[in-house]
């Protein structure tokens, strides 16, 4: 007999690992009747699948458990009681803390245990047991769940790598992750393939240093260590239906050769590299704990441009590290004139309890971090401006992903990762096909399917 149907709502914060863990839970869930719900108000079942990189984001979880308490009142007295779970990294890092400060929380639950999911809601529904499972246990996570993924759309993401050994010193990655470990490759092809087979076009191969990447190589073959990200991309390249890969988040010391060649050697690799730095000072980099220099950085994009001409370059990062003057910001400015990216990320500085950061002395004031920060977007939103102009005239495959917001039109990606709006038939959500760009601004290409697009 089909267990009762049951309501579930996922909310996904931070990076791109806990939009892939949430996918899992629902699968995980599945068997027990829980359905997906875009609203919590009348799920059985909340999961706040948190993020806790910097204070902001940890500090949402807090407000978005205030509002649900009034859902939860309103449940209580009915027969469908609301159970609310927070998962991810503020529940690694803080759960006893969660459950003191927020006793509207019925469990909390860490990244690596997210296969224990039925066990502890079925403990929690018969009152006792366990109500705080944060063990580091990634072999068993992705045993268990090895499972039917259930997918939606034409790009996929598919976690290789978890776990942080780089212990950087702003940040809480390798307390929240626990340590560096990767899936063996079998287990990543088995996945890979059964996306394909569902109509999956698009990987995104996931980690937190995902070109770390160690993994155990196939049954049979003769390798004797580990396979690396190179050497897997080509395995996953032959994959038939697969037609682009994509990686992230990589890190500067583990950009090696293999890796860099498979950008020269294989067309399925998207030329979109997300490669951060963080900072342009040597000085700050080695507050920071990166071990590598500017220039050492410098020197790796110049070797991927190589060999990959038209490669897309995307960063990350952080103004207002103590101890930034304002000449080592300088630096960081010049950095990004001498490198050129297509798109960047950047934040503020946030002091996090427990990292070697938070203990240092010489704090940037905030109104000079705020400063700063404001004029390194300026810069970066100028040369992706410049980026996505410079594809009008050019002729990309577009993988369309889903309708546009204009009747008539879809919306799809550029090889270089650009969002490109375009009027075409919904015939081609799915497929890959060719599209004249005929103009761009900061966020998007906009083009015409050309006149002998052959949608593949
Ligand atoms: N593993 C990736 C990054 C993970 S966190 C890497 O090594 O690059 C994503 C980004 O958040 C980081 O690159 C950094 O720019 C930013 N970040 C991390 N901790 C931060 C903090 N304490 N304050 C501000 N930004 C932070
Ligand atoms: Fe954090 Fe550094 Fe590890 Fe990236 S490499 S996850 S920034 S500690
Ligand atoms: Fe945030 Fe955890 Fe990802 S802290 S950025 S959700 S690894």
């Amino acid at each position: 007999m089909a267990p009762p149907r049951k309501k579930l709502f996922i909310k996904t914060y931070g990076c791109q690992m806990n939009v892939y863990d949430s996918e899992r839970m629902r699968d995980v869930l599945a068997p027990l009747g829980y359905e997906p719900s875009d609203r919590p108000d009348d799920a059985d079942l909340v999961i706040l699948n948190t993020c806790h990189i910097r204070e902001k984001a940890a500090e949402k979880v807090y407000s978005e458990l205030g509002r649900l308490r009034a859902h939860k009142d309103e449940k209580a007295d009915t027969d469908a009681p609301m159970t609310i779970a927070v998962a991810g990294c503020v529940a690694q890092a803080e759960g006893e803390e969660i459950m003191r400060r927020a006793p509207v929380v019925d469990l909390v639950v860490g990244p690596q245990t997210y296969h224990k999911l039925p066990e502890l809601i079925a403990q929690t529904h018969r009152a006792r047991g366990e109500r705080l499972e944060t063990e580091f246990e990634p072999v068993a996570k992705f045993d268990a769940l090895g499972g039917d993924r259930h997918v939606e759309g034409y790009s996929a993401f598919l976690t290789v790598q978890e776990g942080c050994d780089k212990f950087c010193t702003f940040c809480v990655v390798p307390y929240t992750r626990g340590a560096e470990w990767s899936r063996p490759v079998d287990q990543i092809v088995h996945e890979a393939r059964q996306l394909a087979s569902k109509g999956v076009r698009e990987i995104t191969l996931l980690g937190q240093n995902v070109n770390a990447y160690h993994g155990s190589p196939p049954a049979g073959s003769e390798a004797d260590g580990p396979w690396g990200l190179g050497q897997l991309l080509h395995h996953l390249a032959r994959i038939g239906g697969l037609d682009r890969i994509r990686y992230t988040t990589s890190h500067p010391n583990d950009m090696d050769d293999a890796l860099i060649a498979a950008h020269a050697e294989l067309d399925c690799l998207m030329p979109y590299l997300h490669l951060p730095v963080q900072s342009g000072s040597d000085k700050v980099l080695k507050a920071m704990n990166r071990r590598h220099t500017f220039a050492d950085y410098a020197r790796i994009i110049e070797k991927i441009r190589a060999a990959r001409p038209d490669i897309a370059i995307s960063g990350d990062f952080i103004v207002g590290f103590p101890g930034e003057t304002d000449g080592d910001f300088e630096a960081t400015m010049q950095g990004v004139r001498e490198i050129n990216y297509a798109s960047a990320f950047s934040f503020k500085y946030s002091r996090r309890p427990g990292t070697p950061g938070a203990a240092l002395p010489m704090q940037v004031p905030e109104d000079v971090s705020s400063d700063r920060l404001q004029r390194l977007q300026a810069l970066l939103e100028t040369q992706q401006s410049a980026f996505n102009a410079q594809q009008i005239g050019r002729r990309l495959p577009v993988l369309f992903e889903r309708a546009g917001r204009e009747p008539g039109q879809l919306h799809g990606r550029s090889p270089y990762l650009q969002a490109v709006h375009c009027k075409a038939p919904a015939e081609l959500i799915g497929k890959i096909a060719e599209v004249d760009i005929v103009a761009a601004t900061r966020n998007s290409l906009t083009g015409a399917l050309s006149a002998e697009a052959d949608a593949a």
